[in-house]
């Protein structure tokens, strides 16, 4: 058998699981898209949304790209985030990366990745913005993950200065924007950074003509 073919078959007694659980799981899911939050993590496939956060079908609307970021010429990203906001009025977007991101390590070096180096270049910014508080600390993991957490909070500011946000506080007081990191040893994810709803921005980023 091929491996792609086990993933067939897993699927085929995951599903039958499922409706001899509950019956009616299946028909009942068809009727709810209905998620609270918005899930923007990073494409590695050891932190899979629903998995590490007990979450079943219809209860996470996600996103997942190399180092979970919020690049605002990012069509997928923005077309994702106009959809929860405005059509599924989701109550909470997180921003959760790992610690170990191969992403944003791949942005501390200088080496030439090719087509990737534009999207790393958006973390190398990030490291720009810090680089005194990331440059003193002189153990390589810690630094790592320093930038890894500063990456998470910069990403939800991020979220913050689009204008889908803006108009979403202004008119619903939602949603709140969370930054989490989750840990590789141990499972645990922890939370670093809040901005609740209608938190102030720097003024720069305001619009007033929303
Ligand atoms: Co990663």
């Amino acid at each position: 058998m091929n491996s792609y073919e086990k993933l067939l078959l897993e699927n085929k007694a995951w599903a039958k699981e499922k409706i001899m659980d509950d019956p009616d799981y299946f028909e009942r899911l068809l009727h709810i898209q209905n998620p609270d939050f918005l899930w923007i993590g990073c494409s590695d496939s050891r932190v899979p949304a629903n998995e590490i956060t007990g979450t079943q079908p219809g209860e996470i609307f996600v996103h997942r790209n190399i180092a979970n970021m919020v690049v605002n010429t990012d069509l997928n990203l923005l077309s994702v985030l106009q959809y929860a906001v405005e059509n599924l009025k989701v109550k909470h977007i997180i921003v959760c990366g790992h610690y170990g991101c191969g992403g944003v390590k791949a942005a501390m070096t200088n080496h030439n990745f090719g087509i990737i180096n534009k999207w790393l270049r958006n973390i190398k910014d990030v490291h720009r913005f810090h680089r005194a508080e990331v440059d003193s600390i002189a153990d390589e993991d810690l630094r790592l993950n320093k930038m890894i957490e500063l990456n998470v909070v910069e990403q939800v500011m991020n979220l913050a200065k689009t204008s889908i946000v803006q108009k979403a506080w202004q008119q619903h007081k939602l949603p709140h924007l969370h930054g989490w990191v989750y840990d590789l040893h141990d499972g645990i994810t922890k939370p670093i950074f809040e901005m609740p709803a209608c938190t102030s921005i720097d003024p720069l980023y305001e619009f007033d003509d929303l």
